[in-house]
């Protein structure tokens, strides 16, 4: 089988998308990216895919009434890649569910906190706020209800006596670029199976031990 058809879905920056062109460009990696589509043609991530030669598609929401015909028009653009998945990857608009029907069960998106704590935005902030001492980043699949579809993945991180939001936004991010290529290549190995709202990936490592924060002290450690 080829690599499959990812079109990847982005608004801003695009070092998620990055992070995936990378790892796509390596052998082995089951998916290629064929598309990236941005609804902001200032949006650097497209600067990224055509410096790597992807064909992009600009979908500018401002040229559209309403949400429905904004997405109606995305979904035509998406199509046209006959993607086998379709990544979110900074992409900041809320999709409408008829969107999220269309490419059910091949959507997936990316975001800067373990779901489901945090779901929306200024994810980084809110969990300083609180004082947590652990947060992160999930890959889900996307349901119509804003990120709280089937995770896929999640990698956890420490946040630290001196973090500030871009310090702890960092942090995530470095995992993001970890996970979601990840998950994009379990998908698109067929490595990925829903049942009863959760998700197993098949044949991944299993991850021993887990994260502790702050580290006790060595005494408890030995
Ligand atoms: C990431 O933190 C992603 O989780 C969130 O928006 C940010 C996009 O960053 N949804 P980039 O455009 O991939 O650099």
């Amino acid at each position: 089988m080829g690599a499959r058809r990812v079109t990847v879905l982005v608004s801003g920056r695009g070092s998620n998308l990055a992070a995936l062109a990378d790892a796509a460009g390596q052998r082995d990696f089951a998916g290629t990216i064929t598309h990236v589509v941005s609804n902001r043609p200032a949006a650097r991530a497209l600067d990224i895919a055509r410096a790597r030669g992807v064909p992009t598609t600009v979908v500018d929401h401002t040229w559209f009434a309403t949400r429905e015909a904004f997405d109606a028009e995305l979904a035509r653009a998406v199509e046209q890649a006959e993607p086998a998945l379709v990544v979110l990857a900074g992409f900041m608009r809320v999709l409408t569910d008829a969107f999220v029907r269309r490419f059910d069960g091949r959507l997936i998106n990316v975001h800067p906190s373990l779901l489901p704590a945090y779901p929306g935005l200024h994810t980084h902030r809110r969990a300083l706020a609180d004082g947590v001492k652990v947060h992160g980043c999930t890959v889900h699949f996307v349901t119509p209800e804003v990120d709280v579809g089937p995770i896929i993945a999640q990698a956890a991180v420490p946040v630290l006596p001196d973090d500030d939001e871009g310090a702890l936004a960092a942090r995530v991010l470095r995992q993001e670029h970890r996970l979601l290529p990840a998950a994009v290549h379990w998908y698109c190995a067929g490595r990925l199976t829903l049942h009863a709202g959760r998700v197993r990936v098949h044949d991944a490592p299993v991850a021993e031990g887990a994260l502790l924060c702050p580290a006790p002290d060595p005494m408890w450690t030995a």
